[in-house]
C-alpha cells in the first residue's frame, strides 16, 4: 500500500496490491479523477487520460499550449478550454458549467449556489482518522491503511472543503468523506454534501440495487446502465427496508466468481441517495451520500459539516471477491467491541412464542426448556414495561410491569442467570405512544409539524432524538434498566419512518438539519450505551431488517435480518444480505411451524440448515414441540456451537442463487482452507431429476478433502467437477431413492484429510 504523490505534475495516486486510484489537480484548480480499477505501475504523469475535447466540438490536447488564455465558455471550464461537463471530477459542485448530477450544492448570502473550490494543499497520514460524531471503518494499527486529506479552498465564499481518501492495505477498498468548513462571517446554508462522486469513463456495467419491503428485505434487482439517471433512495428517515444503502456494478460477463465488480457502499442509517447518471458521452457518474431532500444544513462562522463516509470496494474476482472483501472490512474493521470477534451466544427470543401474552412464569417455563435444549440467552421481546400489553400503550415508559414481573427486569434477569443462561432485554428507544406517560409529560418531544396532526403508525410516534435533552431521557432509562439488572444482550427495535419531520427545538431556518440531526442523536445513544455497557451484544432491528446498514454495524455487530423467519423466505433475504453484509451479522432463528409469516411447514433440518448461516437462535416456546422434536432441535443447537466459528467467521460463497432456480447452496472455508461447511437448499422437490452437481469454491486444489457421505476428494474435484448431489435431494421413482419432499436441505462437510 502505497500513496504516490507527484508534486510537479500534482498527480495523486493510491495503490495497493489490488487497485489503483489516481487524481490529478486541473487546470482550474478542480480536483480530477483519472483512474480507479486494477492496480497500476505507478507513474510521474498520467495526464494522458484527461480526455478533455474542447465543447463546441473542437478536439484538441487537453491543456494545449495555444490554448492557454482561451476564454472559459461556462463559469468553471479550465482555462484552456477543457468543459467541465467532459471531464472527470473528484467532488463537483453545481452551476458552473458541469451540468451532470454533482456532490456539493451551497447556497450562499447572496443567493448565489455557485462554489469554485481550488486545490490548496494536502496531507498524508498514518492509518485513518475518525469521523466525529460518526460510524465509520477504522484502523488498529497505522500500517493497516494510508489516508490522504486532500484541501480546497473557495477564497471567495470563504469556506474550506476537505476530501478525505483512506487505501487500505488488504483489499481494493478506498474508504471516502467530506468536510466542510466556514472560515468566513456570512453564514451559508449546505443544500446537498455528499460523500462520495466516482466519474468512470464508460457505462458498460450492470447495476444491482438490493431492494423489498417488510418480510422480503434486500432482493437483489439488475440493470443495464443506460444514459440518463438510475438510482435508489430513502427519504423514510432510516435506510429502510425498500432499499439498501448500496449499489454495486460489474461488468457484463462478471459472475459470483470472475470478473471486475464494484460495490459502493454507505456507513449511514438515515436518508440516502445512491445514482448513476451516464451521460452524452457514456461516461458514468457515482453519486452517493446523505439524500439532498429535505436536506438543508446552516453552516455559520466556524463551523464545519462532516459527511458519512463511503466505502468502494474493487473486485477481479467476482462479486463473491467483493463481498469478502466487504465482510472482513466491516466484519473486522467497522463492527467494534466485545462480541466482534466472538462467537454468538445461542438465543431463543419469546416473541413468535407469546407475543404479548405473557407473564413471568410463563417466560420461566420457556427459558427452562430453552435451557435443558441448550440455549445460551434467552431474550424478553416488546411488551415488559409500562402499560404495553399491546403496541397501542406504553412505548416510552421504561420502567417494568409490576403485574408481569413481580421482581421487575432485576428479579427475571437474576433467575435467568441463576438457570445458566444469559439475559437479553427488547427495547424500542426511538418511540413513543401517544397512551403513555412519557408523550403525556413531553407532547413536544416528537417529531411533529404545530398544528398539524400527528400521523400515527402502529399506533406509535418518532421521538426527537435531534434533541439532546430527549436522548439525555431515553439514555438515562435505558442505563437505569442495565445497571440495576443483568442484561447481557439487547434488541434495539425501531418500528415505523418519519412523517412529520420537524423539531419543536429548532429554528426555520435549520429544520433541514432535522433528519441528519436525529440520525446524529441515534448514534450518540448507542455510543454512550456501548460505552458504559460494553459487554452487552447489541443487535440492531427496524420490523426486521429496515434498518440493516453499515452505519448501526458499527454499535451493533448483528441485525434482525428480518422479521420473515421462513427459512424460505430467508434464502433469499440472507443470499441478498450477503452481498455486503457477513455471516456473522445476520440475525437468524428457527421459528415454529406453521410459520407465522406465510404458513409453510418445512422441516427443523431445513429451518436449522437456514439459520446456521446467521447468528443462530430460536423464536418458538419449546415446550409445545414433541419430545422427539426438541432433541433434534437439541441436536442442531450442539451443532451450532461446534461450528458457529466457522460459519460465522469463515470466508463466505454464494454457489447458487434462490432468484435463479429451485436451489439455492452456500458455503464457507476456514482461514486455513483444512475446513468447510456448504449449506444445499431445494424448495421443490423435483421428480425424476437429471444429474445434479454443485461446484464449490475457496478449497485447496491439491488437498483432499473428506466430504460427509460423499467420501474423499481433491479440491480440484469439488470446484471443477463438483459434488454430485443427485439423489441427495430429489425425489426419484423406481429407483429406491424417496424423496424427502419440499423445503428440503442438506448440510455437507468438509475436513482436509
Ligand atoms: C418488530 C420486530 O422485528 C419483531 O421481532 C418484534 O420485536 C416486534 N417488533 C415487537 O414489537
Amino acid at each position: 500500500m502505497n500513496i504516490f504523490v507527484h508534486e510537479k505534475t500534482k498527480t495523486f495516486h493510491l495503490q495497493n496490491d489490488e487497485i489503483s486510484y489516481i487524481m490529478t489537480v486541473l487546470p482550474n484548480g478542480h480536483m480530477g479523477q483519472l483512474y480507479f480499477g486494477k492496480k497500476l505501475h505507478d507513474r510521474e504523469d498520467f495526464s494522458y487520460l484527461l480526455e478533455g475535447f474542447i465543447r463546441n466540438g473542437e478536439s484538441g490536447e487537453y491543456c494545449a499550449e495555444e490554448q492557454e488564455g482561451r476564454h472559459a465558455g461556462y463559469p468553471l471550464d479550465c482555462v484552456c478550454g477543457a468543459s467541465m461537463e467532459r471531464l472527470r471530477l473528484e467532488y463537483p459542485s453545481c452551476w458552473g458549467g458541469d451540468f451532470r448530477q454533482y456532490a456539493l450544492e451551497i447556497l450562499q448570502d447572496n443567493g448565489s449556489r455557485l462554489t469554485d473550490f481550488a486545490f490548496s494543499g494536502y496531507e498524508l497520514l498514518p492509518g485513518k482518522p475518525r469521523l466525529a460524531g460518526l460510524p465509520a471503518t477504522y484502523t488498529e494499527e497505522d500500517g493497516e491503511a494510508q489516508t490522504l486529506v486532500l484541501k480546497l479552498r473557495d477564497e471567495t465564499a470563504k469556506l474550506e472543503l476537505t476530501l478525505l481518501y483512506t487505501i487500505f492495505a488488504k483489499d481494493g477498498i478506498i474508504a471516502r468523506s467530506a468536510n466542510i468548513k466556514n472560515t468566513g462571517k456570512r453564514t451559508v446554508y449546505l443544500e446537498r454534501a455528499l460523500s462520495l462522486c466516482l466519474d468512470l469513463p464508460d457505462m458498460d456495467y450492470e447495476m444491482v440495487q438490493f431492494s423489498g419491503t417488510w418480510t422480503r428485505e434486500r432482493h437483489p434487482k439488475v440493470r443495464r446502465l443506460e444514459q440518463g439517471l438510475q438510482g435508489i433512495e430513502s427519504i423514510r428517515g432510516s435506510s429502510s427496508h425498500h432499499q439498501n444503502p448500496f449499489l454495486l456494478l460489474r461488468r457484463p460477463d462478471a459472475t459470483e466468481m470472475s470478473g471486475e465488480v464494484m460495490g459502493f457502499s454507505l456507513v449511514y442509517s438515515g436518508n440516502f441517495m445512491a445514482q448513476v447518471q451516464v451521460d452524452t458521452y457514456d461516461a458514468s457518474r457515482v453519486l452517493l451520500g446523505i439524500h439532498p431532500d429535505g436536506f438543508s444544513w446552516k453552516l455559520s462562522e466556524g463551523e464545519n459539516f462532516q459527511t458519512p463516509e463511503a466505502v468502494i470496494v474493487w473486485s477481479d474476482k467476482g462479486q463473491n471477491g467483493m463481498s469478502q472483501a466487504f465482510h472482513r472490512l466491516y466484519q473486522r474493521r467497522l463492527c467494534r467491541g466485545y462480541w466482534r470477534d466472538k462467537a454468538r451466544p445461542i438465543l431463543l427470543n419469546n416473541w413468535e412464542a407469546t407475543y404479548f401474552d405473557f407473564n413471568e412464569e410463563k417466560l420461566l417455563k420457556i427459558a427452562r426448556k430453552a435451557k435443558e435444549n441448550g440455549v445460551e440467552l434467552f431474550v424478553l421481546d416488546d411488551g415488559w414495561f409500562g402499560k404495553r400489553r399491546d403496541d397501542y400503550a406504553g412505548l416510552g415508559d421504561w420502567v417494568p410491569a409490576k403485574e408481569l414481573l413481580p421482581e421487575g427486569i432485576a428479579g427475571l434477569s437474576r433467575k435467568i442467570e441463576e438457570m445458566g443462561m444469559m439475559f437479553g432485554l427488547w427495547f424500542e428507544p426511538e418511540m413513543v405512544n401517544p397512551d403513555s406517560d412519557l408523550y403525556r409529560a413531553h407532547p413536544d418531544w416528537v417529531l411533529s409539524v404545530p398544528e398539524r396532526k400527528e400521523t400515527l403508525y402502529r399506533h406509535q410516534l418518532v421521538l426527537d432524538f435531534s434533541r439532546k435533552d430527549v436522548v439525555d431521557y431515553i439514555f438515562d432509562s435505558m442505563a437505569k434498566i442495565f445497571r440495576e439488572s443483568r442484561i447481557s444482550y439487547v434488541k434495539w427495535d425501531y418500528n415505523r419512518y418519519f412523517s412529520e419531520c420537524f423539531s419543536r427545538a429548532l429554528p426555520a431556518d435549520q429544520q433541514g438539519e432535522v433528519f441528519h440531526r436525529y440520525i446524529l442523536g441515534l448514534y450518540d445513544l448507542y455510543e454512550r450505551l456501548t460505552s458504559e455497557f460494553p459487554h452487552i451484544l447489541f443487535e440492531s432491528c427496524a420490523s426486521g431488517g429496515g434498518r440493516f446498514d453499515p452505519g448501526l454495524l458499527y454499535y451493533a455487530p448483528q441485525t434482525w435480518t428480518s422479521d420473515n423467519t421462513d427459512c424460505v423466505g430467508r434464502l433469499q433475504i440472507q443470499y441478498g444480505t450477503s452481498f455486503v453484509y457477513p455471516v456473522s451479522s445476520m440475525g437468524s432463528h428457527v421459528s415454529a411451524v406453521p410459520n407465522h409469516q406465510v404458513r409453510r411447514v418445512a422441516s427443523i433440518a431445513t429451518r436449522a440448515n437456514v439459520a446456521a448461516f446467521g447468528t443462530y437462535g430460536y423464536e418458538l416456546d419449546l415446550n409445545k414441540l414433541t419430545g422427539e422434536e426438541q432433541e433434534e432441535m437439541g441436536r442442531y443447537t450442539e451443532f451450532m456451537k461446534k461450528h458457529r466459528e466457522l460459519l460465522q467467521f469463515g470466508t463466505f460463497y454464494r454457489l447458487k442463487s434462490p432468484f435463479e432456480g429451485n436451489e439455492t447452496a452456500w458455503m464457507v472455508v476456514s482461514e486455513d482452507k483444512k475446513e468447510a461447511i456448504v449449506g444445499y437448499y431445494k424448495v421443490l422437490s423435483e421428480p425424476n431429476k437429471g444429474f445434479d452437481r454443485l461446484k464449490l469454491a475457496g478449497l485447496r486444489e491439491d488437498v483432499l478433502y473428506e466430504v460427509s457421505g460423499k467420501g474423499t476428494h481433491y479440491g480440484d474435484e469439488l470446484m471443477n467437477l463438483g459434488i454430485i448431489t443427485s439423489g441427495d435431494m430429489a425425489f426419484r421413482t423406481g429407483d429406491g431413492y424417496s424423496g424427502r419432499g419440499d423445503f428440503d436441505s442438506v448440510l455437507y462437510f468438509l475436513k482436509a484429510e
